[in-house]
């Protein structure tokens, strides 16, 4: 499903309100709703507007929020996912602190990072190891060489179908960074990507109308309980779509 949204404001608003769907119907369902936030810039609008419409009226206090990945930096640095997802968000919103789980970077190495945060996530979803955790919601960003989270083109961990998070470090990245891996992001009952702006037309037409060509475009391989994800994206990012969908109301 791919919503076209006239602006990155209108694109903010929509996702925002899909977000707020989710865990209010995941709280409702299940008692509490676990979802992973997307890093980089694009999801900076659709935190602010999440945090000052619906900041009072969602069940906070039974949510948990986990990072679909993160560079290996402290959390006050300014490329942390974490740091930039409080400052937008997390800050502004009634969230207990021990439901947001950052992924502890003061590990040392991204290895060690990554196996420390697939234990904490094991032990939040509490199920057993053939099963694989479920989150409620993804929420994925799409770099300009087709990667998604940091499963990124050239990178073992778009391969790694056994761990829940994984790591990337690759001479281009300026930091290594860990990452979810696809087992979990396709066990996920919903992975809804963001896309904004003139300069992810191509990539998004490659990924969405192009040869199916994982490797090269691993956000291809997204696939959450084996359904198609949802796109939200705005009209710049949708311009060179060959047959874009109607543009939705904002
Ligand atoms: C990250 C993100 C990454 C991001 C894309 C798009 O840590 O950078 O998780 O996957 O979503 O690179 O980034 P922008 O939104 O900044 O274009």
């Amino acid at each position: 499903m791919i919503r076209v949204l006239d602006d990155p404001e209108a694109l903010a608003a929509a996702a925002a309100a899909v977000i707020a769907e989710i865990v209010t119907v995941s709280v409702e369902r299940d008692g509490r709703c676990i979802l992973a936030l997307a890093g980089g810039r694009t999801p900076v609008g659709t935190y602010r507007v999440l945090a000052r419409r619906y900041g009072d009226e969602l069940p906070w206090n039974r949510t948990h929020v986990v990072f679909g990945d993160e560079r290996l930096v402290p959390p006050d640095h300014r490329d942390s996912n974490y740091g930039m997802a409080r400052e937008a968000l997390l800050r502004h919103v009634p969230i207990p602190a021990d439901h947001v789980h950052r992924v502890p970077t003061e590990r040392g190495s991204v290895e060690a990072a990554a196996e420390a945060y697939e234990r904490e996530l094991w032990s939040l979803f509490d199920c057993g190891g053939d099963e694989t955790p479920r989150l409620d919601l993804v929420l994925l960003g799409l770099g300009s060489d087709g990667h998604t989270a940091s499963l990124m083109p050239g990178c073992d961990a778009v391969g790694d179908r056994r761990r829940l998070v994984t790591w990337c470090r690759l001479d281009r990245l300026d930091h290594p960074r860990v990452t979810a891996g696809l087992r979990l992001i396709n066990a996920a009952r919903r992975a809804v990507f963001l896309v904004s702006g003139g300069a992810k037309a191509d990539v998004l037409r490659a990924v969405l109308e192009g040869p199916v060509r994982p490797q090269r475009f691993p956000a291809q391989l997204v696939r959450p309980s084996g359904r198609e994800p949802e796109w939200l994206v705005d009209a710049a990012a949708a311009r060179e779509l060959a047959d874009p969908p109607t543009t939705a109301p904002g």
